[in-house]
């Protein structure tokens, strides 16, 4: 099975299952317009993290690195009216077009772009957040998830995107994104806070995987 074969099925799943959604298009075109990098979960993995969203009847969530907000959009699509998302982004210029987008896709209200170094942001703010989506540089995952532990509460849902990053994550490496993963997943093993899986995807974004684990 090749990459090929992966992106494939991907887009026929999405083609299968998920509505045509101008808003998201148009998103992703801004975000290419601005310059910024297609990093941004695939279709599937932004239906996926709001179905999640629904599941937990989630009425405040998290974001860690927004980039254009495309994650972003799927999410706040998942809250009630009184719903919100606080999303933290580094770079201002990712902030602006976020924005646009959110705002383009009606959920501007509900979302609370914190623009800064998350580490900064997140000492700042008070929980509890009922999911915490982290998607930002891969380096902090630790702290980002010790974060996430201290804004949630039993039963809180964390996501930790590109954890897998093609099967590197299993072996040491001189890549310190991958080594932000291996951290991650060290203290994990003797963290009795959470309940914690991982599972392995390929797609339209080649081989990685996500972490998923439950506020005990
Ligand atoms: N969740 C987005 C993709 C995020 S890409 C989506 O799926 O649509 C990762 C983002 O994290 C980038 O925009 C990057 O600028 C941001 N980022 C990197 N380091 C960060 C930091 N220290 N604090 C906050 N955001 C950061
Ligand atoms: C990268 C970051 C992401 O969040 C992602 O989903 C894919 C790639 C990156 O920094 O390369
Ligand atoms: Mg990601």
């Amino acid at each position: 099975m090749s990459e090929n074969t992966w992106a494939e099925v991907d887009d026929y799943l999405a083609a299968a299952l998920l509505p045509p959604d101008p808003v998201l298009d148009e998103a992703l075109a801004a975000n290419a317009q601005g310059g910024l990098p297609a990093i941004d979960v695939a279709p599937t993995q932004g239906r996926f993290l709001h179905l999640l969203a629904r599941i937990a009847g989630a009425r405040r969530i998290l974001e860690i690195g927004t980039l254009g907000g495309y994650s972003t959009i799927w999410l706040a699509r998942a809250l009630p009216p009184d719903g919100t998302v606080v999303t933290c982004e580094y770079f201002p210029a990712h902030a602006e077009v976020a924005r646009a987008n959110l705002d383009r896709a009606g959920v501007g209200e509900r979302v609370e772009v914190r623009v800064g170094p998350a580490l900064d942001t997140l000492p700042d703010l008070a929980g509890p957040f009922d999911l915490v989506f982290v998607d930002a540089d891969k380096e902090h995952n630790l702290d980002y998830l010790e974060h996430a532990i201290r804004l949630g509460r039993p039963g809180t849902v964390i996501v930790v995107d590109n954890v897998i990053r093609g099967g590197r994550v299993a072996r040491a490496t001189d890549d310190p994104r991958v080594e932000g993963s291996r951290r991650m997943f060290a203290a994990l093993e003797n963290d009795n806070r959470v309940d914690a899986t991982a599972l392995q995807t390929v797609g339209v974004k080649g081989y990685d995987g996500f972490l998923l684990a439950v506020v005990r």
